[in-house]
């Protein structure tokens, strides 16, 4: 979709001859550091070329106008500014909407509405974080309309807050971090605890990135992710009755195989393991991947699906499809599911010349095993959140 065609479309649904403005956040992968941001730990995050685009003009009422190209069925769906709470009727737009809310209740003067017109090429509920996209789409252009001068990192925070306490999912930090903060060509190493970073050049050369979508559709909040971080939780509790520590993070394996045995209920003990040795293995993996060493680096991405699949229990049929049929493919240095899990994508790290034969492997196991496609996307590391001139 061309800039002048989104242009076009904003004037004719909204019947407006204004020019908006234009945005863009874009979606994310994770090379490595699953379930670990909300335990504390590092994630190694990317944005990727894949997002959400958001146009925008100012009113001089105090009316929202959203209207998504994803969901034209909905049309415009339309709030006050005064009338922002959670509705399940506004479907989709509960995301702008809590940015607006939270944003107004940090203290940030929103004391006009707008129409919003959102479009985006990222896949929803794949895994790839459509709704943090979206949140800081949201945030970047109100930030830019209303010249509200707010950090970065307060807009990423808010993001968050509007996942956890407005739409209930009980997410980390890592998405809104990686689409606010993201580099082209460069993956970000978070410490989730301290929120510290390092950009780390993403060069591989030989091999490109594949996201390959299971196209199982999953809903973060209605799945056991949730259930997930309790159960961490609980765990970090059991050990805090003999350790001085705030988090699963600040664990090495070995510390955490001392005092394991503190760890009552033996499914805890399993999601406690993964975020300690998931941590471990996304620490190592800057090494490796700053001296080169994509083979050693591989093993790690692969290490990480075997514990998501049998520590965590989060990958499911599907993704353990693609990835267990992609580990025994010639060219693939490692794969493994990407974000939440129970569905959505996986990644895999395949030599280019090698990838053609890639996909129609995968793509004719995954058929015959499950009955429909994969979709595969190339993933270009790029720039976070921007206003596009
Ligand atoms: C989702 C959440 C993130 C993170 C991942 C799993 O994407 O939004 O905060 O927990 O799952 O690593």
């Amino acid at each position: 979709m061309q800039k002048g065609d989104l242009i076009r479309k904003f004037q004719s649904i909204f019947n407006e001859t204004k020019t908006p403005k234009l945005f863009f956040a874009p979606g994310r992968i994770n090379l490595i550091g699953e379930h670990t941001d909300y335990n504390g730990g590092h994630v190694f995050p990317a944005s990727i070329s894949l997002g959400t685009y958001a146009l925008a003009t100012k009113r001089d009422d105090q009316k929202f106008r959203f209207y998504s190209m994803n969901f034209s069925e909905l049309g415009i769906i339309e709030v006050d500014l005064n009338d922002l709470d959670y509705k399940n009727n506004d479907h989709w737009a509960n995301y702008p909407k809590g940015m607006i809310l939270f944003m107004k209740h940090a203290g940030f003067n929103i004391g006009l509405g707008a129409d919003i017109l959102y479009f985006g090429n990222i896949p929803n509920g794949a895994g790839l974080s459509s709704s943090a996209s979206i949140e800081l789409v949201t945030g970047v252009l109100l930030n830019n309309l209303y010249q509200l001068k707010m950090e970065r990192i307060q807009m990423i925070r808010l993001g968050q807050l509007v996942e956890n306490d407005y739409i209930g999912v009980k997410s980390g930090i890592m998405d809104q971090f990686a689409i606010g903060m993201g580099r082209k060509d460069h993956a970000i190493l978070l410490n989730c605890h301290t929120l510290a970073y390092k950009y780390a050049p993403v060069v591989l050369e030989n091999h490109s990135i594949l996201i390959i979508n299971s196209n199982k559709q999953r809903t973060l909040a209605g799945s056991k992710y949730n259930e997930r971080r309790q159960q961490c939780e609980q765990a970090l509790f059991d050990l805090q009755q003999e350790l001085s520590i705030t988090s699963l993070g600040e664990l090495t394996p070995i510390e955490f195989e001392r005092n394991k045995h503190l760890i009552k209920d033996k499914v805890n003990l399993k999601r406690a393991k993964h975020a300690v040795y998931e941590n471990a293995r996304t620490l190592k993996s800057l090494e490796y991947l700053q001296k080169g060493e994509l083979i050693s680096f591989g093993q790690l991405v692969n290490a990480s699906h075997l514990s998501l699949r049998d520590d965590y229990e989060v990958t499911g049929f599907e993704l353990d499809t693609i990835v267990e049929t992609a580990w025994e493919i010639d060219g693939v240095i490692g794969a493994r599911m990407v974000g939440a899990g129970f569905g959505g994508c996986a990644l895999a790290i395949v030599e280019k010349e090698k990838v053609e034969q890639f996909k129609n492997k995968i793509q004719s196991i995954y058929v015959e095993r499950v009955g429909y496609e994969v979709t595969f996307y190339t993933a270009t590391i790029s720039d976070g959140a921007i206003e596009l001139l």
